[in-house]
């Protein structure tokens, strides 16, 4: 059983939650949901982490597909990726290859598909607005995922920017 509310599980691991409280109490509310979040913001604010955690913290197996995986997924995986996980966090979304912006766009639609049938979770993490979402790839596309998921926007100062030190 999940006995740490999300708040303390993040605190536990030494991570801070003071910037982004509102997201933080949003995921714990929702702890017993479908896994469908849009998790947008700057460079560095944490949205990488913040989607691996949630799945940790609700114990759900994950893949990831990355800017740099894009090229070699196919439809096909995602039905079978979804036969044994229970989330897809789809990571970084918008900085693929201009050449693989379709492909993007393509396997999106193939996971949206699948999820109107299902109770599995997409975890979108990505710097694109809406608007920049619709313009990248199409209003159809734009429509499925944001009707599907849940927006939170994590708030600067990004935290690589914190940790920088120089030494003179
Ligand atoms: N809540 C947090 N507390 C402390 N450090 C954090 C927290 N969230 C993220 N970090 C650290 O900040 C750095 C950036 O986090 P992360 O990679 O998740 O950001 P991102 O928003 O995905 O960045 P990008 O836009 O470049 O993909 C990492 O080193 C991560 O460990
Ligand atoms: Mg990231």
């Amino acid at each position: 059983m999940m006995i740490l509310n999300f708040s303390e599980y993040l605190l536990k691991q030494g991570l801070n939650i003071d910037k982004d409280k509102n997201v933080i109490d949003y995921i714990d509310k929702n702890r017993n949901k479908a896994i469908r979040y849009y998790i947008m913001g700057k460079v560095g604010t944490g949205k990488t982490l913040l989607a691996k955690q949630i799945c940790f913290w609700r114990k759900k197996l994950f893949v990831k597909i990355t800017p740099d995986n894009l090229g070699k997924i196919t439809t096909d995986d995602i039905y079978s990726w979804y036969e044994n996980v229970d989330v897809i966090i789809f990571d970084d979304l918008g900085a693929e290859m201009l050449s693989e912006r379709e492909k993007a766009g393509n396997i999106l639609l193939t996971i949206s598909r699948y999820l109107e049938n299902s109770d599995k979770g997409l975890i979108i993490t990505t710097n694109l607005n809406s608007d920049d979402l619709r313009e990248y790839y199409s209003d159809r596309i734009f429509d499925r995922i944001i009707g599907q998921l849940k927006i939170l926007k994590l708030n600067q100062p990004s935290y690589r920017k914190q940790n920088m030190e120089v030494i003179k």
